[in-house]
């Protein structure tokens, strides 16, 4: 298969490209707004597309003629969508719309959409299913359910995968819970997580994993894929102090509304996964499994990600790597 996946620069884009290295012939054709790439890997090509640029992208997707387009780029940032109102509209829908418009003329060509919890407004007593009305609460949520509903009315073949609260490695991405947990943690703390937001922790991999089968299958609709157990933050914080040794008295608990963030939260967004679960015959990890699976990777450090920068087996090579 031919496939084209923007924002791959981000956590999900190149794990895209690590476990479609690791376990398909895939032929992939990675792209961001960057001109520059860190990828070196002669197994993807890399070519600059800012999913806004509609010219580029109509002629990039007419000539490449993908089999599915994989569209993780966006603005993720959900308490600068507040503000950023105008940019967040034209990434997160008009992009997405910019992709969808020469996919169809291919003919072919399947969309693969990344949208989110936060189209729910997390009221709900029961875990959220496919079915659910979503009623988004925070700026970044309207923008995520305009593209959901752009992908459907457009009748290309197409799936909008929702995740949430996504965490792993990868060679400078933004900090995700885990990590900002783990600085915390290392700092000594104390300090304080709410104990009022509850949702299913995403390992990276297996949403990369979702989006490759989802991709293959050419399947159509909506899928909540995220990790398989729902827990507060305040829980999840202490399962990664148990998981990587530190001492979980260290984090103190807070609330929503002590801590005032720009956007508003949907406090209880847990998914039912099942959907995804028995069409695809995958269990995504739970907590401990997915923060077991990232120690791992972390123990491995550079290892893990040398089959997506050939210039780190360089700098291993040459000795300058602790890893
Ligand atoms: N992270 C979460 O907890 C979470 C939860 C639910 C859903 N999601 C969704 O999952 C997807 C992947 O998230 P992620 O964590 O991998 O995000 P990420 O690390 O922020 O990656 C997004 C990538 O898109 C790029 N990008 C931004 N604007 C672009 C444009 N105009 N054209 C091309 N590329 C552009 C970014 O480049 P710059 O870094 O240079 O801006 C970045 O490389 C997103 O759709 C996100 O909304 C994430």
């Amino acid at each position: 298969m031919r496939i084209l996946v923007t924002g791959a620069h981000g956590l999900l884009g190149q794990k895209i490209a690590i476990i479609a290295a690791q376990e398909s012939d895939h032929e992939i054709l990675l792209t961001d707004k960057d001109r520059d790439t860190f990828f070196k890997n002669p197994r993807f090509d890399y070519q600059q597309l800012d999913i806004t640029e509609r010219g580029d992208v109509r002629s990039l997707v007419k000539n490449y003629a993908p089999d599915a387009i994989i569209n993780t780029a966006a603005i993720t940032n959900v308490d600068a969508c507040e503000t950023e109102k105008e940019l967040s509209w034209r990434v997160n829908v008009d992009g997405l719309k910019n992709l969808i418009f020469p996919a169809k003329k291919l003919g072919t060509c399947h969309v693969v959409q990344i949208s989110s919890d936060y189209v729910f407004d997390g009221r709900s007593k029961a875990a959220y299913t496919e079915t659910d009305r979503p009623n988004p609460i925070s700026y970044y949520g309207k923008t995520k359910l305009a593209a959901e509903n752009a992908l459907k009315a457009s009748g290309v073949s197409g799936a909008a995968l929702r995740t949430q609260v996504l965490y792993g490695t990868g060679y400078n991405v933004r900090p995700n819970f885990v990590t900002w947990v783990l600085s915390m943690l290392e700092k000594g703390g104390p300090f304080n997580v709410v104990t009022d937001q509850i949702g299913n922790p995403t390992f990276v991999d297996d949403l990369a994993f979702g989006c490759l089968r989802i991709a293959e299958a050419k399947a159509n609709g909506i899928y909540h894929v995220s990790g398989s157990e729902s827990v507060s933050r305040y829980e999840f914080a202490r399962a990664i102090a148990d998981e990587y040794g530190f001492d979980p008295e260290s984090i103190g608990t807070t609330t929503s509304e002590e801590i005032g963030q720009a956007a508003n939260r949907p406090l209880n967004s847990s998914f039912s996964t099942l959907k995804f679960e028995s069409e695809f015959r995958y269990k995504p990890a739970n907590v401990q499994q997915g923060l077991a699976r990232l120690y791992q990777q972390y123990r491995e450090g550079s290892k893990h990600l040398k089959v997506l920068f050939k210039h780190i087996s360089q700098i291993e090579e040459s000795g300058s790597d602790n890893a």
